[in-house]
């Protein structure tokens, strides 16, 4: 059968800065700007994208084009012994990540239609934690489904099916060629909205002023290093996939330089409407900026709205921030549920309408647990304990397998050859050296801290039987699809591509 591919450069680049451009652009970088030292923060930011996210991300777009494959295969086509990387990095995504992550959208949609009555009232914080979530006592009280939220999340899980069942060019190319323009179209208007409300200098100066003292600390460095990793997708398994839809002659690391400043270009653009937005509360409020900021979550659903209610023609701003966070959490969920499907595929067969119908089903019903009185604490800590252990686990295997374990030349020589951008050695020293320590630091520094206090002063049961667990059920079940025998016989091909293909 022969392999999907973009009608477009163009449509290749929009999916993958779908797939980037997510929930975490919009208020987890604002977030994590204002707490690790405003203006300061960039610096650590700008540091791990040069150092690390560019080079991952032109490894990934390389390994998915030379090697023609899935995350799965395309490991197991560079060392067999090592498929089980490729299933796990998808795995844990699809059956981890990505169905908080949807429910989150379902929250947003949800909030898209309450923002035209103003329904949260005038306490914000006590109509989202106990009205709109019901929050139970802790994680092990789950308590019931809560239906708004079941219904939004139903929704999401909809469009992903509608979207990746259509095919590549059909679905996931034309879906997100009127999503990203949408999206910055919309982020224009919220920006220059914004920063006209009276106040709004204060929130920006408070986002932008730096505190360079803060860059002593370990964790601002570990804060940025991890949110390049999230905001780039990078070790989902995804990009490797997106690349692998590639035609021969495709230019690898210009699209990887692109991608990169496009997305992160976006969070710091999009910051200026969050923090417009507080520093307008404050003013109003005569409040210092600090009273103001939530952490993450509580940023969009508490603040927010509270800024909504008090602001001229709020229900519309109101309705376009959720809409944009609806758009860009469903352009990167849909990009997992195509790479699962194509990992699946590329070892089992099968037809893909049936593949991605049954993936969204099972999607759906594992999302169920977090749409319950207690999701929010689930949600909480599978987050911490699979992007801590997760992602950076899979970026250093990365790392070791294409670095040591196979010919880096080859993968530079490939990109070279097809890409307009030449990359020196000094990207190899990257791969093989730079990258993994840094990364295997964080892992050191984050085990450490973990066992030296309990996340958020959860149980330690409910840390390890939800978090630790779920880690490890994933790792399992990345370990078992690779050692099922292959159905297709892609891995024993030889690798060739048609300069016309
Ligand atoms: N890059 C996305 C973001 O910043 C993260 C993501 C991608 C989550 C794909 C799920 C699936 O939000």
């Amino acid at each position: 059968m022969k392999r999907e591919q973009w009608k477009s450069q163009f449509g290749f680049l929009m999916a993958a800065v779908g797939s980037a451009i997510g929930l975490g652009n919009i208020w987890r970088f604002s977030y994590l700007a204002y707490k690790n030292g405003g203006g300061a923060f960039l610096i650590p930011y700008i540091t791990a994208l040069l150092t690390a996210g560019i080079a991952l991300l032109i490894l990934e777009f390389g390994v998915g084009h030379e090697r023609i494959g899935s995350a799965p295969l395309a490991y197991a086509r560079i060392n067999r012994r090592w498929e089980w990387l490729g299933w796990w990095s998808v795995i844990f995504v699809m059956f981890g990540i990505v169905l908080y992550y949807t429910v989150i959208i379902g929250w947003c949609l949800n909030f898209f239609f309450y923002s035209f009555d103003l329904v949260w009232g005038n306490d914000p914080n006590d109509f989202f934690f106990n009205k709109f979530l019901h929050i139970s006592s802790g994680p092990s009280e789950i308590g019931q489904t809560r239906t708004p939220i079941l219904i939004g999340v139903i929704v999401v899980w909809f469009f992903n099916w509608a979207i990746v069942y259509r095919g590549i060019q059909k679905g996931v190319e034309l879906a997100n060629k009127i999503f990203m323009p949408l999206l910055f179209i919309l982020t224009i208007v919220l920006v220059s909205w914004a920063v006209s409300f009276e106040g709004a200098l204060s929130g920006i100066k408070a986002y932008l002023t730096p505190d360079f003292s803060k860059l002593s600390s370990p964790e601002v460095w570990i804060d940025a290093y991890s949110q390049i990793f999230f905001t780039l997708s990078l070790g989902f398994g995804i990009m490797i996939t997106y690349a692998s839809y590639l035609p021969a002659k495709s230019d690898l690391t210009k699209n990887a330089i692109l991608t990169a400043f496009i997305n992160c270009g976006f969070s710091i653009f999009a910051g200026f409407a969050v923090f417009s937005v507080l520093g307008f509360m404050a003013t109003s409020q005569n409040l210092p900026i600090s009273d103001v900021v939530r952490e993450s979550i509580g940023l969009a659903f508490v603040a927010y709205p509270k800024a909504i209610s008090m602001m001229p023609a709020g229900q519309l701003f109101g309705a376009i921030f959720f809409l944009s966070l609806v758009i860009a959490g469903l352009s990167s969920s849909v990009s997992i549920v195509e790479a699962f499907s194509a990992a699946y595929m590329d070892k089992f067969g099968g037809e893909k309408k049936k593949i991605v119908t049954v993936l969204c089903v099972l999607g759906l019903l594992g999302s169920i647990i977090f749409t319950t009185e207690g999701g929010l604490f689930w949600l909480d800590i599978v987050d911490h304990f699979l992007n801590h252990y997760g992602l950076v686990v899979v970026g250093v295997g990365e790392c070791i397998l294409v670095g040591w374990m196979f010919k880096l030349e080859v993968i530079r020589r490939h990109i070279n050859k097809v890409s307009s951008i030449s990359l020196g050695v000094w990207w190899n020293v990257l791969i093989k050296f730079i990258v993994p320590m840094i990364l295997s630091l964080i892992i050191i520094w984050d085990l450490y801290h973990e066992l030296e206090q309990p996340y958020e002063n959860y149980s330690w049961t409910s840390l390890i039987l939800i978090g630790r667990d779920w880690v490890l059920f994933t790792l399992v079940a990345g370990i078992v699809f690779a050692m099922r025998p292959w159905k297709t016989d892609l891995l024993d091909q030889e690798i060739v591509r048609k300069p016309s293909e």
